[in-house]
């Protein structure tokens, strides 16, 4: 692994993303020993006019999160590691200060000259994304002559459709070279999402199943329990499907439907992926169903008169050998009866039934991705007893009772190891 210095950088630190998933993330790392606090320092940015305490003490409440392990003397030696740098995003003297910062903690961690490595993490709505990266590229680049590196990490809505994308695209490109740029999607960070690679191509199972012949439908949903809740102001510009369908669910969908990769090196599996994108056919309309949860426009943050979409379903269907006729269905809602993420694969009626199980004997493989990550298989079998009749029941690998005491990883803190960590083999 690298050593020297490390600075991460949390543009747009009094935000949401970085209070409620930046900041724990990077806390519950620190508690694993991935930041060691004799390289790391962490830097918050944005506008707001506050002190290094005030930055603190907003970040302190949410660092736990549902993982009360780790003790409070961890949460006080973790923000010891927390400076703030306040500043606007496109001006050159925020980050001048910011770099001078950033360089006075190099010097003072390392009493020899050492390699430093430089990690801008953009919290921040896109439309900042080109000034920002302007900025750092200008003034806040790792200025090493040990080596190390300055990386920069983006996170979706990128941009609002094609063109605004590619212009992002190459707005940033001409900043940065390609592997210095991390677009990270945090539902591939998920445990059951790095697990679909796994299931598929290392079981003998799923391997002669997994097509047209055997499969009915294919659903990918995703529904959270509540609306907006003051995020409106973003959330109403891009409305569910780039929200949750065009980033999250797409990257499940290609999980699932992509043929196997010639390796897992990353350019293999992308290849993979967009060529099962490319044979996707144009999404007809009375396959799309849109729709807004009722008091969607009382969140003070939305127009009166919006009409976004805060629930969206969207048939996709594939032209290839495997999926030919297979219809994957996309579903997305905030503010709706439950919380929940998963994948339904769902079989084909047995041919020739001699049972006679007519609806209930449809087998379905469930990828629950949360809350409770589980995998079960309905199946048909036998009702215990005397009589012959049947029943449909459940191999279930529900993973707390499987795996007992270990703790699965937030999605965050996955992906923002692998942009500064040992690079998987
Ligand atoms: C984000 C969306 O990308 O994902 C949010 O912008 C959504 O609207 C969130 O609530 C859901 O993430 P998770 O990990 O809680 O399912």
């Amino acid at each position: 692994a690298e050593t020297g210095c490390l600075s991460i950088i949390v543009l747009g630190a009094s935000g949401d993303l970085a209070k409620k998933k930046t900041f724990p993330a990077l806390f519950h790392l620190y508690c694993q020993g991935f930041l060691p606090p004799n390289e790391v320092h962490i830097f918050g940015y944005a506008r707001t006019k506050i002190s290094d305490d005030e930055l603190r003490n907003r970040i302190r409440g949410y660092l736990l999160g549902e993982r009360s392990s780790s003790p409070s003397e961890d949460v006080s030696e973790f923000l010891k590691l927390v400076k703030y740098v306040s500043g606007s995003y496109d001006s050159a003297e925020g980050f001048q200060l910011l770099d001078k910062e950033i360089a006075m903690h190099e010097i003072s961690k390392s009493s020899q000259e050492v390699s430093c490595r430089r990690l801008f993490y953009l919290a921040l709505p896109p439309s900042v994304y080109p000034s920002v990266c302007r900025m750092i590229r200008k003034y806040c680049m790792n200025k090493s002559d040990l080596g190390g590196w300055t990386r920069v990490v983006v996170e979706k809505p990128f941009g609002k459709d094609l063109d605004s994308a590619e212009l992002l695209s190459s707005q940033i490109g001409e900043l940065f070279d390609e592997p210095q740029i991390y677009r990270i999607d945090h539902y591939l960070g998920k445990e059951l999402v790095q697990n679909l690679l796994v299931l598929r191509f290392a079981n003998r199972f799923f391997l002669p199943l997994w097509n047209r012949d055997n499969i009915d439908n294919v659903q990918i949903v995703f529904r959270e329990d509540f609306g907006t809740e003051g995020r409106g102001g973003y959330f109403d510009e891009y409305g569910i499907i780039r929200d949750i369908i065009q980033n999250h669910l797409l990257q499940v969908f290609c999980l699932v439907a992509m043929e196997k990769p010639v390796s897992l090196k990353p350019e293999h599996i992308r290849d993979e992926k967009v060529k099962v994108l490319q044979s996707v056919l144009p999404i007809k309309d009375e396959e799309v169903v849109l729709g807004q949860y009722e008091g969607y426009r009382d969140d003070p943050t939305v127009p009166d008169q919006s009409n976004t979409p805060t629930f969206a379903t969207v048939i996709l269907r594939i032209h290839n050998e495997r999926w030919e006729g297979v219809p994957f269905i996309l579903k997305a809602g905030k503010a709706l009866n439950s919380r929940k993420a998963e994948i339904r694969v769902q079989f084909k009626d047995v041919p020739g039934d001699i049972f006679k199980c007519e609806k209930q004997g449809r087998n379905e493989f469930v990828i629950r991705l949360q809350p409770s990550e589980a995998m079960y298989m309905k199946l048909t079998v036998k009702q215990p007893g005397l009589e012959m009749s049947t029943v449909q029941s459940e191999l279930d690998l529900s993973y707390k009772q499987r795996y007992q005491g270990v703790m699965i990883p937030e999605a965050y803190e996955r992906l923002i190891l692998d942009t500064y960590g040992p690079c998987p083999s």
